[in-house]
């Protein structure tokens, strides 16, 4: 009998769904783009509403009667509050690259929190992650802290509120990898911490069950699709793109370039701390058993592809950007740092901001585009040194996906700038893909990790091809700049 997925992606600018076969081949996606909000410097929101309507519609489109369970995937760290009765949200949701909580963490750095917030979540104190956010949203939105203390609204990221909008409101739970992100899970107990509750003020009634990523989360409403669907799998979206690039041995390493760029390591059963500002991550938990990772987390990748083409007018596609990069000869000494929303890793200065560098009367709109690409590489390669700083030997070769890695331009670029060759698979959807195979995993479609492992192919190899002389040039601009755009670091 002919097997189905849907794998939910919510992301950052899109919510999708793509429906899979028994084989992991994609053979319907369904994607609507939805608006970003942007009330102040630095703050960045979304309507839940928006994400909802668009998934539930999104599924629509593609679910067939052979769909035998869906798995959810998402923004991770994006973070909002609702009512249990009514299942309302109280206010936009908070996204993961706003930076209104910077001066909450500032003052908890200076008041000595960061070493027990490290030691129990693995990350640094930064307004990224969903705890100040969520804090903010409690001390702003009126009445939300005295109704929380009466246990009537409920609060989670993208993958919880979705799954309780699909279950009718029956299910409140998460997983471990969106659970680790919010910075109040203790992440080597896979549980709620009370003391960083209490550090940050957060009702515990307000959270949802920490569940593994493969197994039952709860079944849909079927006023919905018409029949109750097994959900029976979650991942936050760089843990299902590592799933879904196989990565499932230690030293295995996937570079995800979506909104942002991602980058994780698996580190197998061992929670590896950083010595170089990167951050230790749950991968996943399947079947109990635990994988962690160590991420390497830039905050802008192709949302500077989309500045180039939606502020700048530059291009009117991305695809665009690979022949213009390959038609100039070089980037005529120009300079991207791509800081718009602060400095993710391994910097993590949220005061830092874009600069653009090396301008001269002849530079023109190209020179622009190819150092606009060329500054992801850049930042790809500062985080996988600072990997190796930490002592983690260099991968044999670095698994790639997101839009980006269709550019090939760009993936031998990277090859050239890791030093290091870069595969990329045969699957352009390895996001959902990972969770797909959750869901597959739990519903018994596919038998375990090892059956997932065959089915990864590349589709396209990069060996690195630039003179050492001129990969060092490159990355001392590159550190010029960097040092500029962060002066007060
Ligand atoms: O941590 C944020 C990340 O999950 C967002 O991913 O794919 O929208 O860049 P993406």
């Amino acid at each position: 009998m002919t097997q189905h997925i849907v794998a939910i992606d919510q992301g950052t600018t899109s919510s999708r769904a793509i429906l899979f076969d028994e084989a992991g081949k994609p053979l319907s996606v369904s994607a609507r783009e939805f608006p970003q909000h942007y009330p102040q410097d630095g703050w960045v929101e979304h309507d839940p509403e928006d994400i909802w309507r668009d998934t539930v519609a999104a599924v629509q489109d593609v679910l067939t009667d052979e769909t035998v369970a869906i798995g959810i995937t998402n923004q991770r760290e994006t973070v909002l509050l609702w009512d249990r009765e009514s299942g309302k949200p109280l206010h936009n949701a908070i996204v993961w690259q706003d930076r209104r909580t910077g001066e909450t963490c500032r003052r908890l750095k200076a008041e000595g929190a960061e070493e027990m917030v490290r030691a129990k979540t693995g990350l640094l104190l930064d307004p990224y992650f969903s705890a100040t956010k969520l804090q903010w949203l409690l001390d702003t939105v009126p009445g939300a802290r005295d109704r929380a203390e009466k246990g009537e609204l409920a609060a989670g990221t993208i993958d919880s509120f979705l799954l309780w909008r699909l279950t009718g409101g029956k299910s409140h739970a998460t997983d471990i990898t969106n659970a680790g992100r919010t910075m109040l899970c203790n992440i080597h107990e896979a549980a709620w911490d009370e003391e960083l509750l209490e550090l940050f003020g957060i009702p515990a009634n307000l959270l949802p069950q920490i569940h593994e990523n493969a197994g039952i989360f709860g079944e849909t409403d079927p006023a919905l699709f018409g029949r109750a669907i097994p959900i029976a799998g979650m991942a936050g979206d760089q843990q299902a793109a590592l799933i879904g690039q196989a990565c499932f041995s230690r030293g295995m390493v996937k570079s995800t370039y979506g909104t942002g760029c991602f980058l994780l390591l698996n580190t197998g059963g061992e929670a590896v701390r950083s010595e170089n500002r990167l951050l230790t991550t749950p991968a996943y938990t399947i079947g109990g058993e635990r994988a962690f990772a160590l991420e390497g987390s830039i905050f802008v990748a192709g949302a500077a592809i989309k500045w180039l083409r939606d502020q700048l007018g530059l291009i009117t596609d991305a695809a665009e950007s690979e022949d213009i990069a390959r038609a100039v000869a070089d980037d005529h000494g120009v300079t991207l740092v791509p800081a718009f929303v602060g400095l993710g890793a391994p910097h993590w200065d949220p005061d830092a901001r874009g600069l653009l560098t090396g301008l001269t009367l002849d530079t023109t709109a190209d020179h622009i585009v190819r150092a606009t690409l060329e500054s992801i590489a850049f930042q790809t390669r500062d985080l996988l040194d600072a990997m190796r700083a930490d002592g983690t030997d260099v991968p044999s070769a670095i698994r790639i996906d997101g839009g980006m890695a269709q550019n090939a331009w760009f993936a031998q670029f990277l090859s050239d700038v890791l030093a290091a060759p870069v595969e990329r698979p045969e699957s352009h959807e390895t996001t959902a893909l990972g969770a797909a195979y959750l869901a597959g995993l739990a519903t018994g479609v596919w038998q375990g990790l090892g059956d997932l492992s065959e089915k990864w192919r590349a589709a396209a190899r990069f060996e690195p091809d630039m003179a050492e002389s001129r990969r060092e040039a490159l990355l001392a601009d590159w550190q010029g700049a960097l040092r500029r755009a962060m002066p007060q670091n």
